[in-house]
């Protein structure tokens, strides 16, 4: 060791001047190169594995399934929507719920091309036509309105055995007419619910039912029986109020 004073020294004046540039923080050294076609920009992230987890996975699940909003990565969705629906909802989200804008140009932090790289992403990873063996899943909207009374039935035939007498809850899936619930969701999301499914539960996409798939009207009015018992005061524990008329 003392045989060469700069074997001691050098590393030495190496680790102190990496504690100065750790200490003042890199980017305030004078001299630094700006960020060079190496440093990849938030904006410049194509990959869409990268994407979906940094600004979807947290309500539509890690892998499209398992989150709180409707499962993007079921085949049935995935054949449900075309690419300018998908498109048109990423940039401009769903007004009056929780899914956010995303493009930039509506105040969101993706790009044009990000957004693209989403949509050709979903398709490539979770698109798969072979898995609904030859069915065609109602149409995402329907224009026809739904009947609550006869949405009533529906419940009855394919729906109460799991979610309970009046949807408040059974032994296999809980209550969908809670407040918080319905207060939460859009009826075009729980259309889609209806048709896609919940994966991994024991919730039947919209072919799987008892006694057979549901039609296209069969889900408009379970969907309007569903709207029906929307509380006006969601917050109210103990309804009392002008929105308490469900005899829920
Ligand atoms: C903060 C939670 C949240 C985040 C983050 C989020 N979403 Fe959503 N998303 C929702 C909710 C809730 C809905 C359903 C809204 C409704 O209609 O009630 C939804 C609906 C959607 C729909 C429409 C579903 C249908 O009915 O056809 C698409 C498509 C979608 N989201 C894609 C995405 C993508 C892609 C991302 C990431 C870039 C994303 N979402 C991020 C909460 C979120
Ligand atoms: C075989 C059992 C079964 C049947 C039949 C069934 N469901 Fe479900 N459903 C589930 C399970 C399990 C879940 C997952 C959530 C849970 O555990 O409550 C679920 C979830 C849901 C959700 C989402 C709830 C949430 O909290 O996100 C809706 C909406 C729903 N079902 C509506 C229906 C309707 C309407 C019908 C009839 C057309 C129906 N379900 C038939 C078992 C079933």
């Amino acid at each position: 060791m003392s045989r060469n004073d700069t074997r001691s020294y050098f590393p030495l004046a190496v680790a102190s001047a990496v504690m100065v540039m750790v200490l003042s923080g890199c980017s305030h050294l004078p001299g630094r190169p700006g960020p060079g076609p190496e440093v990849v920009q938030p904006s410049d992230v194509l990959k869409f594995n990268t994407l979906y987890h940094q600004n979807c996975s947290g309500c539509h699940g890690a892998n499209g399934t398992g989150g709180a909003a409707v499962s993007l990565g079921s085949p049935v969705y995935q054949a449900l929507v075309d690419d300018a629906t998908l498109r048109r909802i990423i940039t401009n989200g769903l007004p009056g719920t929780v899914m956010p804008a995303f493009a930039q140009s509506a105040g969101g932090t993706l790009t044009d091309r990000q957004i693209d790289a989403l949509v050709s992403g979903m398709r490539a990873q979770w698109a798969n036509p072979s898995a609904l063996g030859g069915n065609t899943p109602p149409p995402r909207s329907s224009s026809t309105p739904g009947n609550a009374a006869r949405g009533a039935g529906v419940y009855l035939t394919s729906c109460a055995m799991c979610h309970g007498p009046g949807g408040r809850g059974g032994e296999v899936a809980g209550s969908i007419v809670n407040g918080s619930f319905l207060a939460l969701v859009t009826d075009q999301e729980l259309r889609t619910m209806i048709i896609v499914g919940v994966p991994g539960t024991a919730m039947p996409d919209w072919h799987d039912h008892v006694p057979g798939p549901l039609s296209s009207q069969e889900i408009s009015d379970v969907v309007a029986w569903l709207g029906a018992q929307r509380r006006k005061f969601p917050g109210q524990p103990y309804p009392s109020g002008p929105g308490a008329s469900t005899g829920e």
